[in-house]
């Protein structure tokens, strides 16, 4: 089992991330020089799953949109998704929603100064909690998000399975043990924070760690022993499998399209679109008769979620709005319309893709 640090190596640590953070650090995102915590939990949100060069356009719009939390607890999930569109991992935007309504309904419109309460609201997991608490609030709470981790176990030496819930708790037990003591002030707690994500995001990366650049590098156990890149252990490894799915995309003479709003939970839960089947024989089974000669086959194409890979096998037809319906649930939605929908990013693509195509002819 591996140890923590001396008390006064640790000391050491929490001070050298905050002064490396103070000149190498990153301190110009859109996100940061505010201690609005609107603005820091909608950016962590944002960066649980997307890269910061995708984070800033959205983060941009969306504030721009709904500057403050009462605003995005006043929008419509239309209006939330659409924001959202082409982020992915959609439950973070029907939990985002969820979140902003809390905070006005249940707490006067002011987001919770500590982690363990932030940590109650929908989305909101225990690293992001401390998160925020600590960038906007200066809480002496350690983060433990997969850029962290990987810092920490390379500097403890910490070999335990992350996969292995006890070794998770252990490894949180020593990220607490590194903040800076009660003697910092609320900026280099904040400042530790953000130091230890610039150190996982530019530094200390997963394939060929810039030691040399590390400002933990004489404290670091894994760099003594050459072993950098045996850190982080995690046994279970994620299974992938295949899917196969068909798109309905019918269109009627004015390029409206059928869509639909797919069921909660499941793939693209919430999000409009075009009906989905199984196979290419449920399809045609949903189209009137006289349309089914008329199916055209459009190029197939691979969607890569975190589990699974999605092929997709769109199949075009033209039918007559209010004349022969598909017969699965939706509605015509007019091509001026179904920009601004909530859809998958695939789907979009799609559909503005025909658009280029055709000059929507
Ligand atoms: N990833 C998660 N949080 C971040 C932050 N505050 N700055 C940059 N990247 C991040
Ligand atoms: Fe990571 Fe290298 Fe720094 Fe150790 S010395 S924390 S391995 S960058």
């Amino acid at each position: 089992m591996p140890k923590a640090l001396s008390a006064a190596a640790t000391k050491g640590v929490a001070d050298k991330v905050v002064h490396w953070q103070k000149s190498h650090g990153r301190n110009t995102l859109p996100w940061q020089n505010t201690q609005d915590p609107y603005r820091v939990w909608l950016s962590e949100i944002m960066l649980q799953q997307t890269q910061v060069a995708t984070v800033r356009d959205y983060f941009a719009r969306f504030t721009h949109q709904l500057p403050c939390v009462a605003d995005l607890a006043q929008a419509s999930a239309d209006e939330v998704m659409g924001l959202w569109s082409g982020l992915g991992y959609y439950s973070r935007a029907r939990n985002l929603h969820r979140c902003a309504q809390i905070v006005v309904r249940e707490h006067g419109g002011q987001f919770p100064r500590q982690a363990a309460l932030l940590q109650t609201l929908p989305g909101i997991g225990r690293s992001t909690a401390a998160a925020i608490a600590s960038l906007c609030f200066g809480e002496r709470v350690a983060i433990l998000d997969a850029n962290v981790k990987r810092v920490l176990t390379r500097l403890l030496a910490f070999d335990g399975d992350l996969a292995q819930a006890a070794q998770e708790r252990a490894l949180w037990a020593l990220a607490q043990s590194l903040v800076p003591g009660e003697d910092a002030d609320a900026k280099a707690m904040a400042r530790y924070t953000q130091g230890m994500m610039d150190l996982g995001a530019t530094v200390c990366l997963a394939r060929k760690p810039l030691c040399t650049q590390c400002p933990l590098q004489t404290d670091c156990r894994a760099r003594a022993g050459g072993t950098m890149e045996n850190f982080p252990v995690r046994s279970r490894k994620l299974k992938r499998s295949g899917q196969s799915l068909w798109l309905l995309w019918a269109q009627d003479a004015n390029n409206a399209v059928w869509l639909q709003r797919r069921p909660v939970p499941g793939i693209w839960a919430g999000l409009h679109c075009l009906p989905v089947f199984d196979s290419e024989a449920q399809l045609r089974a949903a189209l009137p008769a006289n349309a089914r000669r008329d199916l055209q086959v459009a190029e197939t194409f691979l969607h890569v979620l975190t589990h699974k890979d999605l092929h997709i096998h769109p199949m075009r037809v033209r039918l007559q709005a209010g004349r022969n319906l598909p017969a699965v649930p939706g509605a015509w939605i007019a091509a001026t319309h179904w920009p601004a929908l909530g859809l998958p990013a695939p789907v979009r693509n799609l559909l503005e893709s025909s658009g280029r195509a055709n000059g929507l002819g």
